[in-house]
């Protein structure tokens, strides 16, 4: 049972509830965003009760709390931020790998560390709520948000979201060091067509539980506190409006007993941007009886919902199990007992938080190619970084810092620490007397002080480039959707400049997605995908270069080799004939689930039992230094009665092994593992053949196989 949903709490909401008048209710429903209102209206919704606030920091949130708490019924406020890859929007915070990079680390515990860390630095700073983690998957690239998600797959992105689902809300949510967690935009957010930011998705509902709701039913069993509602829409259907989604599927199937909060402005853009309620009291019922708890920025809501009861249009029982729903989550979390100053001061990007920023960061760090060059040896002397994005904090963050939220300040003060590619490789350089070099060249967007000449200058001096390209900020995130995912500005040029020098190009991924990098893929001696890496991205990436971490991420997400090839997700379903465009290969530039490592793995003895769905196979460290390895299980149901994927991934496992050493590996699986959602969308396992695939990647060359048959 969750804490929110026991008979002492659900006992106190109601008893708060038979208190409540109408304005008392609705007010409880609304979340106001305090970075777009004047002060004045601020401190007014605070004195007429509000439930909510988001994007406050400091004093302002105790100043709004105080207000509260003061109020005929003195409910608290839960204030509410994007925490999405640390506490980015506060500049002491420690700030990790974006979602995507993190996810390369295939390691739950490090999503669960980055919770824990966010966490507490959230509540540090008297807030009480963080909207991660998202839970869309990263099917097509040229979405500008694919850098918030855990990548193309449902599995991996559900058990990385239950992971940090865990570490941000703890044991005890009541602690004041643990907050609620919000599993993020229900659903098929990442599906809009085209990677149109919010547009419509081609999903039914049978796509919609086999492949999309898997990470909201992990979350919900991990307790997730909160869930937001997507911008998008089904068939026509708005999930902002969709009863289905939320009522019978999010709380009759999973069972979710928390809150629901919609996403920015979702009431008023059924008006605004979707045309399907004419004025805002038609989009306030709509979402109301949905099943939207809390309605984020649409403020008018509060007038709407009134004149709605007031004139029988509406039932206040709707309200009622709304206002209830959002009163036992601010029971269970103790904000009642301790409204203020929760958390422990100064641990703001205190030493302890930003180790762990720098050990996620070295977990993530996914080496996609090495010709030998890596790790460098002791005959480089003089190395050249070349690239804006090697010296650019902005971009390796990415999206959700202060730079970006709540409002673009491509102005603010980068604050240390930090370390970026160019000082991680100088700050390890320097010890072993090797000289290093910089040339900007050129960034992701065309610029006056590009210069290419500069580059191939200090290029020609080195014995090896380290070469950073990627993208910005300004081309990523919400709103920011790319039609064209080749390398921008004049970094292919740039490339290709210093390929001609003849000397090895160490080529370092900072963007915020997978773009299309064939040419410099196989230009180059070593490839390295970063991602956005966080506060110490760059010492993570610079370690791997020198050898001093071994590389054992593994890609979440697949690089298509053109944007027209786009989707290349590794999970799709068969029956494309030619299997191919004319013009390009059948395979994604990189797929999901690969990654090298300096030592090599290798896998035997696979051995299946059918009765227990006990698999076990031997990984062996087959190199001569220690690394990590994932090992990943896929499955195939060989006939079903619907398309099902060639490959689906139902197990993983990231295991340490010293130079030599071998180790049996078990995954248990379950029945429901094979299972699939029948075209009248009932889950069942059909009887039959599956073959199970162990390995180090998706590719086929990298798996054992197995035929099994399930009764
Ligand atoms: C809109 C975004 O879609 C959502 O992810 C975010 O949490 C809210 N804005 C609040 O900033």
């Amino acid at each position: 049972m969750q804490k929110w949903n026991t008979t002492a709490v659900n006992h106190r909401a109601n008893e708060i509830l038979a208190r409540m008048t109408l304005p008392e209710k609705v007010a409880q429903m609304v979340q106001v965003p305090f970075a777009y209102v004047s002060r004045e209206e601020a401190l007014d919704w605070a004195k007429r009760g509000a439930g909510s606030f988001l994007h406050v920091l400091g004093e302002d949130a105790r100043e709004i709390q105080r207000l509260a708490l003061g109020t005929r019924l003195g409910i608290p406020v839960l204030f509410g931020i994007d925490a999405i890859h640390g506490h980015g929007l506060n500049q002491s915070a420690a700030i990790f790998p974006s979602q995507l990079a993190a996810a390369c680390s295939w390691n739950p515990a490090v999503l669960e560390e980055m919770g824990r860390v966010t966490a507490r630095e959230v509540a540090a700073d008297g807030l009480h709520w963080t909207f991660s983690p998202v839970l869309c998957l990263g099917r097509d690239a040229r979405w500008g948000r694919i850098n918030e998600t855990f990548g193309e797959d449902p599995y991996l992105a559900g058990e990385l979201g239950a992971a940090i689902i865990h570490g941000y809300q703890g044991e005890d949510l009541a602690d004041g060091e643990h907050i609620l967690a919000c599993a993020k935009h229900y659903i098929g957010y990442g599906d809009a067509i085209g990677g149109r930011d919010s547009c419509d998705t081609e999903m039914t509902f049978r796509k919609l539980k086999e492949t999309f709701l898997p990470p909201f039913r992990r979350a919900v069993e991990a307790g997730a506190a909160t869930v937001m509602t997507a911008y998008g829409s089904i068939d026509g259907t708005p999930f902002t409006a969709s009863e289905r989604a939320m009522r019978e599927i999010l709380r009759g199937e999973l069972g979710f007993t928390g809150f629901v909060v919609t996403d920015w402005d979702n009431v008023a853009s059924l008006v605004q941007k979707q045309f399907v309620a004419k004025d805002i009291d038609e989009a306030a019922l709509l979402a109301a009886r949905a099943g939207n708890d809390m309605m984020m920025t649409t403020t008018a809501f509060y007038e709407s919902a009134i004149r709605l009861v007031e004139s029988g249009a509406l039932d206040e029982s709707v309200l009622d199990e709304a206002v209830g729903n959002i009163l036992r989550v601010k029971i269970a979390m103790g904000l009642f007992k301790r409204p203020q100053d929760r958390g422990t001061p100064d641990c703001l990007g205190c030493a302890e938080h930003r180790l762990s920023a720098l050990f996620a960061a070295r977990e993530s760090v996914t080496l996609l190619k090495n010709d030998g060059v890596l790790p460098l040896n002791e005959t480089i002397r003089k190395i050249a970084v070349v690239g804006a994005n090697a010296d650019d904090i902005r971009a390796q963050y990415g999206d959700w810092t202060y730079f970006t939220h709540p409002h673009p300040s491509p102005k603010s003060t980068p604050a240390r620490p930090y370390v970026t590619l160019l000082e991680g490789v100088r700050m390890l350089a320097q010890p072993h007397g090797i000289a290093v070099s910089f040339a900007r060249g050129c960034g992701p967007l065309p610029d006056e002080v590009d210069d290419l000449e500069a580059a191939v200058a200090a290029a020609k001096e080195a014995d090896v480039i380290v070469l950073a390209v990627g993208d910005v900020v300004e081309q990523a995130g919400e709103y920011r959707d790319r039609a064209d995912l080749s390398l921008s500005g004049a970094q292919e040029a740039l490339f290709e400049r210093l390929l001609q020098l003849g000397k090895p190009i160490v080529t370092v991924l900072i963007s915020t997605k997978p773009l299309c990098v064939t040419r410099v893929a196989e230009g180059s001696a070593a490839l390295i995908a970063a991602f956005n890496g966080g506060m110490y991205g760059g010492q993570a990436v610079a370690e791997a270069i020198f050898g001093a971490v071994n590389p054992s991420g593994k890609l979440p997400i697949s690089f298509p080799r053109h944007s027209g090839q786009i989707p290349v997700y590794y999970n799709s379903l068969p029956g494309w004939h030619g299997g191919r465009y004319v013009d390009l290969p059948e395979t994604p530039l990189f797929t999901f689930g690969e990654g090298l490592s300096y030592t090599s793995f290798a896998y035997s003895a696979l051995h299946v039992e059918r009765e227990t769905l006990r698999v076990s196979v031997t990984l062996t460290n087959t190199g001569a230094r220690a690394g990590s390895e994932t090992a990943q299980v896929y499955v195939r149901d060989l006939v079903s009665s619907i398309l099902t994927p060639l490959k689906r991934l139902i197990a993983f496992q990231k295991i340490h092994l010293e130079a030599g050493e071998s180790k049996q590996l078990v995954f248990q699986l379950q029945r429901d593992d094979f299972s699939l959602i029948r075209a009248d969308e009932v889950r069942v396992v059909e009887p039959g053949e599956f073959m199970l695939f162990v390995g180090g990647s998706s590719k086929d060359v990298d798996l054992l196989t197995q035929v099994i048959a399930l009764e």
